[in-house]
């Protein structure tokens, strides 16, 4: 319908045309002011409205209150059909020959689209308390609609979908006029509350029943099962039937009725109950007051004088508007302050057709300025324009249960989603499609559907997944745990991905991109979640260890040399024990220079370092005189004690524990030496290795554990880089001689791919996390990889080299021993020594510096600590002091040897 069709249509008119001046003064003084109602009687809508209608006025001047109103409202009705066509006709013919003020209810978008460009000509505000919301476009200053905006709706439906988790909806709409606003308004809702449109079913107003039924079994070729519908009542009847007829208001499905629909409950009743059980509907909230009761009451008893035999209880919301419309224009005409002069004819009465020669109408201006500050309490609630609507507040949702809609809740801008208006609280029970209290998940597998799931068919790890007689390796299992775990029945068909002679028909990326093509509906098997798979697939969260390193042989380090021997001492350790024994041994032969060793100083000096070195083996024979000699001797044989001890352990550590090494270090070490890079065929590593700066050249792929083995045994490949799972299944079978190395290089480890937007990826993701918590992972992972995992072999814990530092304690006492002692026997040899034959040769001296005639304190020191170094107390704490360092640096060694073993058991 164009403006054009109007336009011959309006010329047609003009012959109908009949000029009527009207008296503008109606009896008693009062003004009357004419309204024109475009209703369809046919329809329940416009005989409900219409009985709304004449209840109004009649109320509105029966008010005590509105007695002394110097306007009446006098009404118009034309009874067309659904068609704008006799609308239009109809609402020029009331401009035209009524020279009505205002224009109330066009019924449907189309209609109103036409009448609300009439209004805006002649400056008549148009009502409709019915029509869905026009587009912006449409909008016009003269245009009103008095009913909620529909899109705060979209607001209470989206937060259902937010209160239920649900992803997905199927949008199901008649494809007319109504919805052209409605449907962009509510997915932009949807989205905010991060629902996916995955779909939208657009049935045409004049559908057969063909069509519904073919539209209805394209809902069911999607996952999801979540539909929200607006249509008029008689198709949604329809529509409804036949999708029950289909088994689709059965459990697991939802359906949500928008308001424009939800009426259809109060209007066709039990027709419509009987195939609309468990649906969830939005209206707007009515607040139930004694008027509201009163009224009901009496517009049923209209009602049904006038209509004999019908069902309807209900006056509807859209009744309660149109009641309120009347007394908004009522209020507005006395509000509007009519004088004479704005009922002047019009002089520019000359145009061509009818439509032309209406003219703006300066009273129904005037009647649309008070409309627009119209404030009072309706039937319907708060009366309210706001951007010519009425303002919308809170939704109820009811659930179609028996022969009733319950309400099981409320939306409200402040609460959401509420089981009651005044605080947030969680919706009541609702009785779901199927007659189940379970709320549905949202999507359902698609009729008669078993996933398709692609298995890889590549011969090396066998342990992760293989094909013989059926699926099997770990990727599987995990994959069988996770399914069953799920609350619902899947039904898997695994399909091995080779051709007739049971090669592999392509690689992974290939396999993968296969679920993009819709040839499988799943990829299970050892697929590495990358960036490019995911571009075109959906991955659950990965179920294995993440990364990649390297592999590499390990050699035991212990090659034995001749002078492994001196391994267990570090260089400083064994010049400083030197310098020891030669200083030990100068001071003894200080001391002991007369009573020991006699003869040729050669002699001398031959039998101290004699002495001294068999003191290292405690082999010494040779018996000391002196007592400070003794000391030193005692002090220093704990030293040799200790580091004897020391060594010994040291060493045999060294000797027996396996000092296994891998013999590369590095990728860098390997780019350097130019050696070859080996890599697991159809992988990713080509890519990253190409990224480390390794030439092409320089790569070579393998397919198994297997060749693996055999290309670093042989040396054909320095090191083999590949992800930590395939690493680990190899390392169960060859741990002895290899070993993991290396920095991990970030990758996402193995995942399953879905669809894009797959519901099950979440679900499958959830099940892995929980596999992972219930520790169920874990014995899969023992399963897969063998009970003790194969340590790592690095260069960390070799060196177990005793130093100097360890035995700087034992050094110190045995130095300050050996010094104090030769201080004292110095001492003792200048002052003479009334025991020692070099006292006799100076005995003048001895006298004189005697302890007897030492100043009294000076001789006290002397005395005492000669008492200390000969008292065994004195020895007893040295032992202590000997025996708790000696204590310490066993267990250091202890705790070496532990750990070597340890490995060495491990490995
Ligand atoms: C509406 O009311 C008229 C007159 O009362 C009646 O003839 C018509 O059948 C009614 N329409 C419906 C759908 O009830
Ligand atoms: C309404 O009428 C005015 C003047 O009569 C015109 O300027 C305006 O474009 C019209 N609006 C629409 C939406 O047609
Ligand atoms: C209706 O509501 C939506 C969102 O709630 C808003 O964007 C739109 O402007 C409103 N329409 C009118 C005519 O007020
Ligand atoms: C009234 O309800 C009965 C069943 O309750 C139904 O058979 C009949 O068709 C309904 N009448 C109308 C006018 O809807
Ligand atoms: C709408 O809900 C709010 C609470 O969120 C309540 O205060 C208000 O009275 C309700 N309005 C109507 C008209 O029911
Ligand atoms: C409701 O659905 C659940 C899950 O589908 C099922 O276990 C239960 O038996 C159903 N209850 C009824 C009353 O059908
Ligand atoms: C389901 O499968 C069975 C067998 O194909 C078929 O009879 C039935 O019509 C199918 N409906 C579905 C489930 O497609
Ligand atoms: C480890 O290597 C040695 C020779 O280096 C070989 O004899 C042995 O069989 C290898 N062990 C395994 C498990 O391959």
């Amino acid at each position: 319908m164009t403006a054009a069709t109007l336009f011959v249509l309006l010329q047609l008119l003009v012959a109908a045309g009949a000029y009527a001046v009207k008296a503008q003064g109606g009896a008693q003084g009062r003004q009357v002011v004419d309204v024109g109602v475009i209703l369809d009687r046919k329809t329940w809508v416009g005989n409900i409205s219409w009985t709304c209608i004449e209840l109004a006025l009649e109320d509105f001047y029966a008010d005590p209150g509105h007695a002394g109103y110097s306007t009446r409202l006098k009404l118009h009705l034309r009874d067309t059909g659904l068609d704008a066509v006799s609308a239009a006709a109809a609402g020029v013919d009331l401009l035209k020959n009524v020279g009505v003020r205002a224009i109330v209810g066009p019924q449907t978008s189309t209609q109103a689209r036409f009448l609300a460009h009439l209004g805006n000509k002649s400056s008549v505000p148009v009502i409709s308390f019915s029509a869905d919301c026009p587009s912006r476009s449409r909008l016009t200053p003269y245009f009103f609609r008095i009913a909620w905006n529909d899109s705060s709706q979209a607001e209470a439906i989206a937060s259902l979908f937010q209160r239920y988790n649900w992803r997905e909806v199927i949008p199901v709409f008649e494809d007319d006029d109504s919805n052209t606003k409605f449907i962009p308004d509510l997915v932009d809702a949807l989205r905010q509350a991060d629902t996916r449109v995955s779909y939208r079913c657009k049935i045409l107003p004049s559908a057969k029943e063909d069509d519904i039924r073919r539209a209805i079994s394209s809902l069911r070729d999607h996952w999801t099962s979540v539909f929200v519908v607006r249509m008029s009542n008689t198709l949604a009847l329809k529509f409804f039937q036949l999708a029950k007829d289909e088994g689709m208001m059965g459990e697991g499905f939802v359906w949500i009725t928008a308001y424009g629909l939800t009426d259809v409950f109060d209007v066709v009743g039990s027709p419509a109950l009987d195939v609309m059980q468990g649906v969830l509907g939005v209206k707007p909230h009515v607040q139930d007051t004694a008027e509201l009761q009163n009224f009901r009451q009496r517009w049923r008893n209209k009602y049904r004088s006038e209509n004999p035999g019908t069902n309807l209880t209900e006056p509807t919301v859209s009744g309660l508007y149109a009641y309120d419309t009347i007394w908004a224009l009522a209020l507005a005409a006395e509000m509007a302050g009519f004088v004479d002069s704005d009922f002047g004819l019009s002089v520019t009465n000359n145009g061509f057709t009818d439509f032309d020669r209406i003219d703006a109408s300066k009273p129904a201006k005037k009647l649309r300025d008070s409309l627009l500050i119209a404030n009072f309490s309706g039937m319907s609630g708060k009366f309210q324009i706001e951007g010519m609507q009425l303002v919308s507040v809170n939704y109820t949702i009811i659930n179609i249960v028996g022969q009733k809609g319950k309400v099981v809740g409320f939306w409200t801008p402040v609460y959401g989603i509420s089981s009651s208006l005044n605080m947030k609280d969680g919706l009541h029970t609702v009785i779901w499609p199927g007659d189940n209290e379970t709320q549905p998940r949202g999507w359902l597998f698609p009729w008669n559907k078993t996933l398709k799931i692609g298995v890889p068919v590549k011969g090396g790890f066998g342990e992760l997944v293989r094909f013989e007689d059926g699926p099997k390796g770990f990727c599987i299992d995990l994959f069988k745990e996770v399914v069953a775990d799920l609350p619902y029945k899947v039904h898997c068909d695994y399909l091995p991905f080779e051709d007739r002679i049971g090669e592999s028909r392509g690689t992974i990326d290939e396999l993968v991109y296969k679920v993009y093509l819709k040839e499988f509906d799943a990829v299970v098997g050892d697929v590495t979640i990358l960036v490019n798979r995911s571009l075109y697939t959906d991955f659950t969260l990965p179920y294995t260890e993440s990364g990649v390193r390297m592999l590499v042989p390990v050699l035991d380090r212990r090659k034995k040399t001749a002078w492994k021997f001196l391994k267990p001492l570090t260089t400083d350790l064994w010049l400083g024990t030197g310098a020891f024994v030669v200083f030990t041994g100068f001071v003894v032969w200080c001391i002991e220079r007369n009573e020991q060793f006699k003869g040729h100083p050669s002699s001398q000096i031959g039998s101290v370092f004699y002495f001294i070195f068999s003191t290292l083996v405690f082999a010494h024979r040779e018996g000391m005189v002196n007592n400070l000699s003794r000391i030193v001797v005692i002090v220093w044989l704990f030293v040799v004690l200790i580091l004897q001890q020391s060594y010994t352990a040291s060493l045999s550590s060294i000797l027996t524990v396996e000092q296994l090494q891998p013999t590369v270090t590095s990728l860098e070490e390997v780019i350097s030496k130019g050696s070859h890079v080996g890599y697991l065929n159809d992988s990713l590593l080509p890519v990253l290795l190409r990224s480390l700066k390794i030439d092409d050249s320089k790569m070579i792929a393998f397919d198994s554990p297997e060749e693996y083995n055999e290309a670093l045994s042989t040396g054909k490949v320095a090191v083999i880089v590949d992800e930590i799972p395939y690493l680990k299944v190899f390392l169960k079978k060859y741990c002895h001689n290899y070993t993991m190395i290396g920095p991990t290089y970030k990758f996402d480890g193995f995942g399953y791919a879905f669809p894009l937007g797959s519901p099950l990826t979440a679900d499958i993701s959830r099940g892995i996390l929980k596999l992972e918590s219930n520790g169920r992972m874990v014995e899969l992972q023992k399963a897969l990889y063998g009970e003790k995992s194969c340590p790592d072999k690095d260069d960390s814990q070799t060196s177990s080299s005793l130093t100097l530092r360890s035995f700087q304690g034992l050094f110190i006492i045995s130095g300050a021993c050996s010094v104090l002692a030769l201080t004292l026997h110095t001492v003792r040899t200048i002052y003479g020594n009334p025991h020692g034959s070099s006292s006799a040769s100076n005995p003048s001296l001895w006298r004189r510096c005697s302890p007897f005639s030492l100043s009294s304190s000076a001789r006290a020191v002397v005395l005492l600590i000669l008492q200390i170094m000969k008292s065994p107390q004195c020895m007893l704490v040295l032992v202590q002091v000997m025996q708790e360092a000696h204590q310490k640096e066993k267990e250091h060694l202890a705790g070496n040897i532990l750990t070597q073993n340890h490995r060495h058991f491990h490995s």
